[in-house]
């Protein structure tokens, strides 16, 4: 099987390419570098490339007879996607229909999609099904959930099947320490607050501890890197296997709240973290913690990195070759 992996030499894509050098599958790149490292690509073929640019997008995809198309290219800041939505709707939505387009018109018709957890927005309860209403509470959840329904409307219009993947908090690195998390600006807990350990930054900054959780601040579901890797093994699989298109909630069914991941942080980096507490933020809801019974019985997906301590350590470790750098 010949796959695109799209927006590759990013945070999770890369980790994508590492776990695909265990399998004998046909890879190739496609990624404007715009987030991306290209030391990312593992010697595996890099198309350097806007999905904006729509002719070339259709001139790689019309040369090299995919079978199907990893979608992780995406913006993905969520304080500047109220700032600037147009990006935000012209790179998560148009530049994805460009790329659905391309597949339509080629009849490439298998697709993974990089969903998120920011679909639902403030959940209406705890743990969140697939099921839940979308109810995006931030720009960049919109651009998430108006892609989700596109799919919809591919699948009936061009008979494409695709696996829509709602990450929860994507986080860790690799347990080899090739690999990390490397957002500019990094805008995720873990990696600022392991920022502070390291001493590249002077505090954390917690917004809001008085939101109606155990210790007032926000409880989020952590998923190691490794783990949604593996999810999207399965998912693909079973695309291929059962050509039925599915969504998928990616989470450890499990909430961490800011707090805990400062304390976690402290124990195993040793570390004291000065934080900073503020006002909260738009569009941070209380709680989003995945419901993950779906996955784990149809896909028999079981995270095994997802637990806090081997996050924190991975990311720990990573953020370390970092400060070197
Ligand atoms: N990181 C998380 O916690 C998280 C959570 C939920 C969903 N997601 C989704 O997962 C996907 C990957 O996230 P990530 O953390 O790896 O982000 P990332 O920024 O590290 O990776 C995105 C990659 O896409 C590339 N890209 C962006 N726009 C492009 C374009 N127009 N043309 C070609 N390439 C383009 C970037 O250069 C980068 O390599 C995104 O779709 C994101 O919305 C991430």
């Amino acid at each position: 099987m010949k796959i695109l992996v799209v927006g590759g030499v990013g945070y999770i894509g890369s980790h994508m390419l590492k776990r695909f050098k265990e399998t004998n599958y046909e890879i190739e790149i496609l990624d404007n570098l715009s987030s991306g490292q290209k030391e990312n690509a593992q010697n595996y073929k890099l198309y350097v490339c806007d999905l904006l640019d729509k002719q070339t997008v259709y001139k790689i995809l019309s040369e090299q007879n995919y079978d199907l198309v990893m979608h992780f290219a995406a913006s993905i800041n969520v304080e500047e996607s109220y700032k600037n939505p147009k990006k935000y709707q012209q790179n998560n939505v148009i530049n994805t229909i460009n790329l659905l387009e391309c597949m339509k018109d080629l009849k490439i018709n298998k697709f993974i999609f990089s969903s998120s957890a920011a679909v639902y927005g403030e959940p209406e309860h705890i743990p969140v099904t697939e099921l839940h209403p979308f109810n995006p509470v931030n720009p960049y959840g919109d651009t998430k959930a108006e892609v989700e329904n596109a799919l919809k409307s591919y699948e009936e219009s061009c008979d494409l099947k695709y696996m829509s993947l709602r990450y929860f908090n994507a986080c860790g690195a690799h347990l080899d320490g090739s690999i990390g998390e490397m957002h500019k600006p990094e805008t995720h807990l873990i990696p600022l607050v392991l920022q502070v350990a390291s001493g590249r930054k002077k505090h954390i900054e917690i917004f809001g501890d008085d939101y109606p959780t155990q210790d007032g601040t926000c409880v989020r579901d952590y998923v190691h890197v490794m783990d949604i890797v593996e999810a999207h093994m399965l998912a693909m699989e079973n695309l291929v296997n059962t050509n039925k298109s599915q969504v998928f909630n990616i989470g450890n069914s499990k909430g961490f709240s800011v707090k805990q991941i400062i304390q976690m942080t402290k124990e195993i980096t040793k570390v004291d973290i000065p934080v900073k507490i503020l006002a909260r933020r738009k569009g941070d809801p209380a709680q989003l913690i995945a419901d993950n019974k779906k996955i784990t019985n149809i896909l028999n997906w079981n995270p095994k990195y997802s637990d806090l301590e081997t996050i924190v350590k991975t990311a720990w470790n990573w953020e370390k070759k970092l400060k070197i750098q």
